[in-house]
């Protein structure tokens, strides 16, 4: 047993987690633990599942891929939408016989669920086995609460409300080889009426540009071609430096391939970071650029700060500048007070900027957002018909573009050879996912490849 009065004098400092570290990590010499940790949400909340699996591993335990035979098993939560939260509770309560055959599992749940203190109430009173609970300011601390409940039989609950800074340097366990996330800023000021992240995700901070530029120099000398920048809002990137002047810094590091980012608020695309995207040789030709709405009285209601006209306007402005641009966006149909010609509005706006893919979501009330008050009299029938609606406008336009890609060709950065198949498969530039004959050899490498068969929503080429 360890020294339980050495850890309590060291509480709540780094050596206290240095502490945890290495007695977890002689308690897994003794015996090694597996963990296994069920994702859900964004790319954001796959990153914390990176770094969480980094902390787990510095500690000795080995990740197991079957959720039965871990030893620590933990779920990091999306609080988006309605059913993403019905998926974990149904998920969770699975779990529930495994604590049963085996009283020793660490059942945990994280992330942005666990910001919203009616989730943490309804997880105590239902779900009494999961003894590890923790949010998404806090999940640097894993080492000093596993401590507590291996050594000390105590459960933990542990949920900050929001944090001033974002902890760096904690170890990440990559998924892939050639491709990485970066996180260079973390929270949301925005507080568009109907999303919880705000809420979940605390105040907008953003890391250092001297720290952003170390790590992706770390990255490109591990073998990664191709970085992704994450952030609810990177246009308003401020860590030293604008995000146009990130991108510059970032496309001067020698053997890095590719850049993008996501995702960026139409209000703040400014003209500096359109000229970037079209003069860096390492910045993609894509672009995700959220719309939701294409009325402006759902807009303003949303609290978008921005108009139809605006969008339509930056959005020409990047067709000018970027002629072979592939732009993507989100839409949420069923808005509070929504009438049908809000919804011709949207499939009016969807139709002129002619999207190449999008995203698509029926609303859902968070709990505690401004919207879930608002006077709300469409049915979810009703709802669902305008979706559908929506969604068959939207398709026409996005498999007529795919169509028309027959003949093109495109660098792909190949991803994965599949051995039973012979196929590899990897994404072009514009972000189009591309399938052709080859070989293993390949896989890391850029390729050309030329569209034999434009598939409804995927391309199928060889390589030339
Ligand atoms: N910061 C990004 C991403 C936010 S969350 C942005 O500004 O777009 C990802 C997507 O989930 C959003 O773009 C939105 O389309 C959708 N979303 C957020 N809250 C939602 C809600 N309450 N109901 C349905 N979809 C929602
Ligand atoms: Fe949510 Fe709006 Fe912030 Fe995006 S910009 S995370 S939709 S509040
Ligand atoms: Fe992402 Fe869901 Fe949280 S979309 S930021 S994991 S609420």
């Amino acid at each position: 047993m360890k020294s339980s009065v050495q850890f309590e004098i060291i509480k709540d400092s780094l050596l206290q987690q240095q502490y945890a570290i290495q007695a977890l990590r002689e308690w897994n010499m003794e015996k090694q633990h597996s963990f296994h940790i069920s994702t859900y949400g964004c790319q954001m909340n796959e990153h914390d599942s990176e770094k969480i699996a980094g902390i787990l591993l510095q500690m000795g335990f080995v990740e197991t891929h079957t959720q039965s035979q871990a030893d620590v098993i933990l779920f990091n939560t999306c609080a988006i939408r309605e059913n993403a939260e019905m998926r974990v509770y149904g998920n969770v309560g699975h779990v529930k016989h495994y604590k049963e055959k085996n009283k020793d599992v660490i059942i945990g749940i994280c992330g942005c669920m666990m910001q919203q203190p009616h989730v943490i109430e309804t997880l105590k009173k239902s779900y009494p086995y999961v003894e590890l609970i923790f949010g998404t300011h806090n999940f640097h601390q894993l080492p000093g609460y596993l401590y507590d409940i291996i050594f000390k039989n105590k459960k933990v609950i542990e949920v900050l409300k929001d944090s001033d800074y974002i902890i760096e340097d904690l170890p990440v366990s990559r998924r892939e080889k050639i491709k990485s996330y970066i996180n260079i800023m973390e929270g949301c000021n925005n507080y568009c009426t109907y999303c919880i992240v705000p809420f979940t995700r605390g105040r907008e901070r953003s890391r250092a540009y001297t720290d952003i530029v170390e790590e992706v120099k770390k990255l490109v000398e591990d073998g990664v071609m191709e970085i992704t920048l994450l952030g609810q809002n990177v246009n308003s990137y401020h860590g030293g430096c604008s995000f146009a002047e990130l991108l510059t810094k970032l496309n001067d590091i020698e053997n890095l391939h590719r850049i993008r980012f996501m995702t960026s608020h139409p209000k703040d695309l400014n003209d500096d970071v359109i000229d970037a995207m079209a003069n860096l040789d390492k910045v993609c030709e894509s672009l995700h650029l959220p719309v939701h709405s294409g009325s402006n009285r759902v807009l303003k209601k949303m609290n978008r700060s921005y108009t139809r006209e605006k969008y339509l306007d930056t959005v020409e402005k990047i067709k000018k500048k970027i002629p072979n641009i592939a732009l993507t966006t989100d839409i949420i149909i069923g808005f509070p007070g929504e009438t049908m010609q809000d919804v011709e509005d949207t499939v009016d706006l969807i139709k002129k900027v002619d999207y190449d893919s999008a995203f698509t979501f029926i609303y859902s009330a968070r709990q505690g957002t401004p919207a879930a008050k608002f006077e709300d009299d469409a049915t979810e029938e009703e709802k669902h018909r305008r979706f559908e609606y929506m969604l068959e406008e939207l398709n026409k336009g996005v498999i007529l573009k795919n169509k028309q890609r027959l003949g093109n060709i495109y660098e792909v950065l190949v991803e994965t050879y599949d051995e039973d198949t012979g196929i590899c498969e990897g994404k072009s530039r514009e972000f189009f996912r591309i399938k052709f004959k080859g070989n293993m050899d390949l896989v890391g490498k850029l390729v050309n490849v030329k569209i034999t068969n434009p598939k409804y929503f995927s391309l199928e080429g060889e390589i030339i």
